[in-house]
This record gives structure tokens, sequence and C-alpha cells, in this order.
């Protein structure tokens, strides 16, 4: 039991610091980025000056100067901005591992999509997430001669298409949270192995009084303005696991490629914005139509086992040691009654729970299977704690969830 608490709160303290890091690094980035686009030519500026902003903040005035390249000489005190960007990566690939590794087979896998092991769930996603930085890599590297819209096209088609692939062989949030994740490896990749290094090199010219190349500033400058573009789908796909509509219907991985454009059209209004342009009102339309496009697919439901599927004989198994003691022991009957009385109008692949179209947060309970696979969440959402049935809604007594809380003991 003190183990179930453990986990669970260090899943909280892990999601946390992932979201105070990815808010740094975010905020940074975005302030840089409508800086980079409000600078004004510089009149009286030292020379190499590309262009200056006033800004006010916090009861204070600011007067920033942009070099093109760099300053004549290296400036005492340089302030570096890359532990947002390593931190967010870290945090969240130890949320990662803690929920869909340690929790494969409730998030990760869903065995009618691809049946498959904890392990193997696992050395896929290690591989998609450092192979998207090797193909998007070597993309950048060999297309930078065509223009920056060339390369978003490329790059759109290959995250689309390795969405398509993922919601082929992960579950649905499975499949989101990799093309999340992978493209957020991709962006905290861009900062440690292109555009930091890049700036280094620069600094060393400084330090030895070379004159630096400006090369090295415009390919940092690539990779600046992809994760720049990514980083509205990126935030969409990991919401998107609260919400099953986008994870989990049919048509989820066209969602991912028109997310994809979506959040990249809501950036560019934002940064033609900071650029001080009109004519931003197309932006807006496309973004409220791939919206209801978006909508209109969620409600295409997936086609998959069905009750009446597994009534004609094709039978989910429960997989592993853990949930097939879970479903032999003595007090499972008690426990599958109270679930299926109190749980199951709302949390069934077809809910009748009057408005709900989908089952809530993609969890089902009608199959052993089902309430197997979900006993770790049962207990800590009506045992450990009263969160369900919301409201108590279907009248759950405390004698009902003590049945719950012995089968949990005895599986
Ligand atoms: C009236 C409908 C309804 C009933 C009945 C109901 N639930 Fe839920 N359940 C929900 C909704 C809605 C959510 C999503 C809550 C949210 O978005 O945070 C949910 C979420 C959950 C989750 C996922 C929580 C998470 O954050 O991972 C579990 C597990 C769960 N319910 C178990 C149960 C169990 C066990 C019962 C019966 C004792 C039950 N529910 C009864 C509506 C219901």
């Amino acid at each position: 039991m003190i183990l179930d608490y453990l986990w669970e709160w260090s899943m909280f303290a892990v999601r946390w610091l992932h979201i105070v890091t990815a808010i740094a690094w975010i905020g940074s980035s975005f302030y840089f980025i409508a800086l980079d686009l409000g600078l004004k030519k510089a009149k009286t500026a030292p020379a190499g000056v590309l262009g200056e902003e006033w800004q006010v903040h916090g009861g204070g005035f600011y007067h920033i100067q942009k070099y093109g390249v760099a300053p004549e000489h290296m400036p005492d005190d340089l302030v570096w901005f890359k532990w947002e960007a390593y931190t967010t990566w870290l945090s969240g690939f130890a949320l990662l591992a803690l929920m869909y590794y340690a929790g494969a087979h409730l998030y990760l896998i869903d065995p009618t999509v691809m049946p498959l092991a904890t392990w193997q769930a696992v050395v896929i996603s290690l591989t998609v997430l450092s192979a998207g930085w090797v193909v998007y890599d070597q993309l950048c590297k060999r297309l930078i001669g065509l223009g920056d819209t060339a390369v978003f096209v490329v790059l759109f088609v290959f995250l689309s298409v390795v969405g398509f692939i993922l919601t082929h062989v992960f579950s649905g949030r499975g499949a989101f949270i990799h093309v999340g994740a992978m493209t957020a490896t991709m962006m905290a990749a861009n900062v440690a192995m292109v555009i930091i290094p890049n700036q280094r090199v620069v600094v060393a010219d400084l330090i030895a009084g070379r004159k630096p190349d400006p090369k090295y500033g415009k390919i940092a400058k690539q990779r600046s303005l992809h994760n720049n573009y990514l980083t509205l789908p990126v935030i969409f796909f990991f919401l998107a696991n609260h919400y099953p509509l986008a994870t989990s219907t049919r048509w989820s991985w066209v969602i991912i490629a028109l997310v994809l454009v979506m959040g990249a059209v809501i950036r560019h209004f934002f940064n033609t914005k900071h650029a001080h342009h009109r004519n931003l009102v197309w932006t807006w339309v496309v973004t409220a139509a791939l919206f209801l496009v978006i909508v209109g697919l969620s409600t295409y439901p997936l086609v998959r086992q069905m009750p009446e599927q597994e009534a004609a004989g094709v039978r989910f198994d429960p997989t592993t040691p853990a949930m097939r003691t879970l479903v032999a022991a003595e007090s499972f009957p008690d426990a599958q009654n109270v679930i299926l009385s109190r749980c199951s109008m709302c949390h069934a692949r077809q809910p009748i729970w009057e408005g709900m179209v989908h089952p809530p947060l993609g969890v089902v309970l009608e199959t052993e299977y089902d309430i197997a696979k979900e006993a770790s969440r049962i207990a800590r959402q009506a045992v450990l704690s009263h969160a369900m049935p919301p409201g108590n809604v279907t009248g759950m007594t405390d004698e009902e969830r003590a049945a719950l809380g012995r089968w949990l003991r005895d599986g």
C-alpha cells in the first residue's frame, strides 16, 4: 500500500517539475522570438548591432540590442539559455518512463492494436525517440539549401507518417505521447547538439580574436525556428492524453497531422503580429476550420473488439501473471459485481450514461481483462480515495468499496 502512495506522489512530483521546466523553456523561447521579430533598426548603436528594442516590465525599462553575428569582444558575463531545455527533456523522459514504461500495460500497450510485451513496447519507444532525431537532423542538414518552407513541408510529412505508424502500434495515448516525445526530443537535441555547440564556436572565435563565421548563427536559427513552430503541436499532443476523443477515435492519426498544421498556423499568427504586420485574418479562419474538422473526425469511433464480439468468443485474456492472479482471486466475483453495477455505465466501450459518448479518459471497465488491467487505478480512484464514482452519482456504499479493497489485497 505504502508503495502505491509513493508511486503516485513520485509521478506527481516529476510532473510538477516537468511543467515548471517546460514553462521556463517555452517562456524564454517565446520571449526571444517576439524580441527578435520586434527589433527596430538602431539609430545610434555600436558597430555590428542589427536592431534594438525598448521594453518596460516590472517597474523598469530595458534596452536590448542584438548583434548580427557577435560583438567585437567577448563580454565579461554572458548568460546562456540551455538548462531550461535540458531539464524539460530529462524530467519529461523520467515521466515517460514512470508512466508509460512502468505502466506499459495500462497506458502504452493496447492488445487490440498490437499485442506487445512490455519490453518490446519500451524498445520501440526508445527507438522512436532516438531514430526520430537522427532522421530529422539529417533532413535539416541535407535540405537547408531548399529554404524554410520546403523543410517544413518535409518535416510535416515525416511527423504525420510517424503518427500514422504509431497509432497502429501503441494505444491511442501511447501514440500521441510518442509523437509528442519524439518531437520534443528533436527540439531539446536541437538545443544540445546544434544551437549551443554553434554558439560555443562563435564564443571561441571571439576569445581567440577571430572574426566568427555567420554560418553558425544561420544553422542555429533554422533549428530555433523549427522549435518555435513545433511548440504548440507538442503541447497539444501531451494534453491530448486527457482527451480520448483526440487519441482514441478512428482517425486519430489524421488528427495528429491536422494539429501540426493548426499549431503552426497559430504560431505564425503570433510571429507575424510581433513583426508588426497586418492581414492575419486568414490564420484564424484556417485554425477554426481545422479545429472543426478535428471535432468532426473525433465522432468516428474506433472499430475494435466490442463486448458483443467478445461474447461471440473473441476474448482478451489477462496477459500478465499479476492480472491472472487478480482474476483468480476468490474475492474477484464480488468486486466484479460492484464494478459492473457502479462503474460500467460510464466506463464502457459504448457508455450508456446520458450524454457520455466515450469512456472517460479511455478507462473501460467491462470485462475481466479490463478490470484486472485497471486494478491499481481502481484502487486509487475508488478505494484509497473516493474520487469515483464522481459525486458518488451511482450510490456506491462503503461495503462495496471494502469489497474492492479485499479483492485488491487478495490479488
Ligand atoms: C457517472 C459516470 C462515472 C461513473 C459511474 C464512474 N466514473 Fe470513473 N470517471 C468518470 C469521469 C468523467 C472520469 C474522468 C475524470 C477526469 O477527467 O479527471 C473518470 C475517470 C476514472 C478513472 C481514471 C482516473 C485517472 O485520472 O486516471 C478511473 C480509474 C475511474 N474513473 C474508475 C472508476 C471506478 C472504479 C468507478 C466505479 C467505482 C467509476 N470510475 C465510476 C465517470 C464515471
